[in-house]
């Protein structure tokens, strides 16, 4: 009997493990297509689709570094594209690679005056055919090459205006308090008519929260997303319905890690300079240890306490995961995908209900969204700061659900970007 149970135990031992191994192992050193296998890297962004549902042919543009350098995926290596020959269609075809429906400026800059790791592979793309050229990747045209930049310069794209604060005076600001066009990409997510959550405008169709706010309530029926004000309960400010909610799908309730999330709205936000995007970060991009950045939000005023009828708001610094990882802090808590802020000697921070809310930093008078509000022991406490979801460890992710957005639903809406 017991050498039948333990044969069983054994068994059940096997299999677990060989299926572990088959879903989470099999794929190294190649690319994952979704559920249905593995194929060669190199067949990754090579212009035709080699997985089932296309997995293969996304994620293959990327923005990088402070200037908003653009990279394409070729052969398995990432490529900064030369200024040579770039055209505006093909940038509209880069931008809705990267999830937007409209582009703003592409630039040439001269290749000495961008971080060093993105000059080194380079690529040129021209068009051979003229014919309106919407619908191509720009990682699938006719000519690609290998090259040294002829002109010397190297092409930078902007898909969306965004961290800029039209309509904050800046002479104004006092305490705490918020004060309206200061935080105008901050939203208050309503769960059945009560403030659950802070998000982030990261374009007019989408706000990036934390996966944890929405992992129990991921029906977008259940939302409402309002924008534009500081007051709750809210009056006539804009309010938005939700369209579909995205989390990451590694994240689990409880777990730390993955907590990101997005909102797709069923219409498009109207942007006013009470409401305006904030940008996400570049790929590569690093903030300074120390840095001086700002959280927002309606959440509690002390651990345990109710939400604040005022957006309150308090600049923090942020902190290395190194020191976040301290041992009198958070040691073995902090991962890559988390990004630490506030004073180890407590006294601000974030608290319940800032979740998903943005850790903005402004960097050459542009804002960037370096984090999205997740968790911490308590609020304010020594030695607890607040910790957030790293959004440059989460770009490729925010893309891919972007990307995959707007290739089966193309806005249309000329006004939508
Ligand atoms: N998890 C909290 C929320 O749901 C946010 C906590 C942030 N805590 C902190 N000490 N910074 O709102």
């Amino acid at each position: 009997m017991e050498i039948l149970i333990g044969a069983c135990v054994l068994i059940t031992l096997i299999i677990v493990f060989g299926i572990g191994l088959g879903v989470g192992m099999s794929c190294a050193g190649k690319f994952r297509c979704g559920s249905s296998g593995c194929i060669s890297m190199l067949l990754q962004c090579d212009g035709h689709s080699d997985c089932e549902h296309g997995e293969d042919e996304l994620s293959c543009v990327r923005l990088s570094g402070k200037s908003s350098v653009l990279q394409v995926l070729t052969n398995g290596v990432w490529r900064t594209v030369c200024a040579d020959n770039w055209d505006s269609d093909l940038s509209l075809s880069a931008c809705k690679q990267l999830g937007y429906s409209r582009f703003i400026e592409a630039k040439a800059l001269p290749l000495s005056s961008i971080e060093q790791d993105l000059q080194s592979n380079l690529v040129s793309i021209s068009l051979n055919h003229t014919s309106s050229q919407q619908a191509i990747k720009i990682h699938n045209v006719t000519n690609f090459s290998k090259s040294q930049c002829s002109l010397g310069k190297v092409t930078t794209l902007k898909c969306i205006a965004c961290g800029s604060r039209p309509r904050f005076n800046a002479r104004i600001v006092g305490g705490n308090l918020s004060v309206e066009g200061q935080f105008p990409w901050q939203v208050s997510l309503h769960l059945q008519n009560v403030h659950m959550c802070g998000g982030s405008i990261i374009s007019s169709r989408w706000i990036l929260t934390a996966a944890h706010c929405v992992y129990e309530y991921a029906y977008p029926v259940l939302w409402t997303v309002y924008v534009g004000l500081i007051e709750q309960p809210v009056s006539t400010v804009q309010s938005l319905a939700v369209e579909k909610i995205i989390f990451h799908r590694r994240y689990r309730p409880k777990g730390l890690d993955h907590d990101i999330a997005l909102m797709k709205l069923l219409q498009p936000l109207i942007f006013n300079g009470f409401v305006e995007p904030i940008c996400l970060p570049n790929f590569g991009e690093e903030f300074a240890d120390g840095k001086m950045c700002w959280i927002s939000g309606w959440g509690a005023i002390f651990d345990g306490g109710e939400g604040s009828d005022s957006m309150l708001s308090a600049r923090v610094p942020l902190i290395s995961n190194k020191a976040c990882s301290h041992p009198e802090v958070y040691q073995g808590y902090i991962s890559p995908g988390m990004i630490c802020a506030g004073y180890l000697e407590g006294g601000t921070d974030s608290c319940q209900g800032d979740s998903g809310g943005p850790l903005a930093c402004e960097d050459s008078s542009v804002w960037k969204l370096v984090g999205a509000t997740s968790w911490g022991q308590g609020c304010a406490e020594k030695n607890k700061p607040g910790v957030y979801t790293r959004i440059t460890q989460s770009l490729t992710w925010i893309r891919l659900q972007m990307e995959r957005e707007e290739m089966q639903h193309p806005s249309t809406i000329s006004s939508d970007y």
